[in-house]
C-alpha cells in the first residue's frame, strides 16, 4: 500500500511485489545462510516485511557451488516441512541462480535445471568481469531450449555498469532483468546505484530480489520503501514478481 507525503511516495512493506525470486536461503548450500535457525531467522523476516513467497536461488557454480538439481529440491523439500512445523506462513520454492560459466549450456541442455514461474523462468548470473566467451550466443542457445532468461542483478557487473547500449543490446535480444533491491539503497557501492536508478528510469526492470544472504541483508531492504526510484518502478507497472 502506497502512502502520499507532500511530494512522495512510500511504502508500508513489499507487500506489492508479493514473490521473491533471488534469495540464498537454503542452509549450507552456498555462501548464503550457514544453518537451519539462520534460515528460519530469514523466512521470518521476509514474512514480517510482506512477501508471501520466495522462490529461492542457490548458487550454482561449477568449480565453487556445483549444487545440482536434485540436492536442491532435496533440500527444499526439507525446509518446507520443517517451516510448516515451525507455523511459518511463507511459500517456499527453489531453483538457482545459474552462473554463465563453461558448463551452464550443458545444465541447461540436459536438464539440469530448475525453471519456475509460467514461463519456464531461468535467474542466470553473468560473469563480473568481461568474458572470453560470447555471452549473446549462450543465451541465444538458451532461448532456444524455450527457457526465458532473467539476468540476475545487472547493474552490478563492471563490464556492464552504466553503458546503456549493452544493456539494450540484451533487452533488444528478449531478456529480462531482476534489480537487487539493496542496490538502490547503495549496498553495492555509488556505481551501482548509479546504473540501477539509469535502468530504471529507461523502464528496463521487469523483476526485483533481496539476494539475502543473511538476515542483515533483510533487515537492510525497508530503507528502500522509502526510495524514490523504488516508488518510480512500482507506478510503472512493469513488475512481474507479482505473476510468477
Ligand atoms: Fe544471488
Amino acid at each position: 500500500m502506497g502512502i502520499f507525503n507532500k511530494n512522495r511516495i512510500s511504502y508500508s512493506d513489499f507487500s506489492q511485489i508479493g514473490i521473491d525470486l533471488h534469495s540464498h536461503v537454503l542452509p549450507g548450500m552456498d555462501d548464503g545462510s550457514p544453518s537451519l535457525g539462520e534460515s528460519l531467522k530469514m523466512l521470518r523476516e521476509m514474512e514480517r516485511i510482506g512477501f508471501r513467497k520466495i522462490i529461492t536461488t542457490p548458487h550454482v557454480i561449477s568449480a565453487l557451488y556445483p549444487n545440482t538439481k536434485e540436492q536442491i529440491l532435496g533440500q527444499v523439500y526439507h525446509l518446507q516441512d520443517i517451516i510448516r512445523q515451525e507455523g511459518i506462513q511463507l511459500e517456499v520454492e527453489a531453483s538457482g541462480e545459474y552462473h554463465m560459466d563453461y558448463e551452464f549450456l550443458g545444465k541447461a541442455q540436459g536438464g539440469e535445471v530448475i525453471p519456475f514461474g509460467k514461463k519456464k523462468y531461468l535467474l542466470i548470473e553473468l560473469p563480473f568481469q568481461k568474458p572470453a566467451f560470447s555471452i549473446e550466443e549462450i543465451l541465444y542457445q538458451t532461448q532456444l531450449l524455450e527457457y526465458e532468461p532473467i539476468i540476475a542483478h545487472p547493474e552490478r557487473y563492471v563490464w556492464l555498469m552504466g553503458k546503456m547500449k549493452l544493456y539494450k543490446g540484451l533487452k533488444d535480444r528478449g531478456m529480462f532483468f531482476q534489480l537487487n533491491l539493496n542496490s538502490l539503497a547503495g549496498l553495492y557501492g555509488f556505481p551501482v546505484k548509479v546504473t540501477a536508478n539509469q535502468l530504471i528510469d529507461a523502464g528496463m526492470i521487469e523483476f526485483v530480489g533481496s539476494d539475502a544472504h543473511h538476515t542483515g541483508h533483510l533487515l537492510e531492504l525497508p530503507k528502500v520503501l522509502y526510495n524514490k526510484h523504488f516508488a518510480k518502478l512500482i507506478q510503472s507497472n512493469k513488475l512481474l514478481n507479482s505473476m510468477l
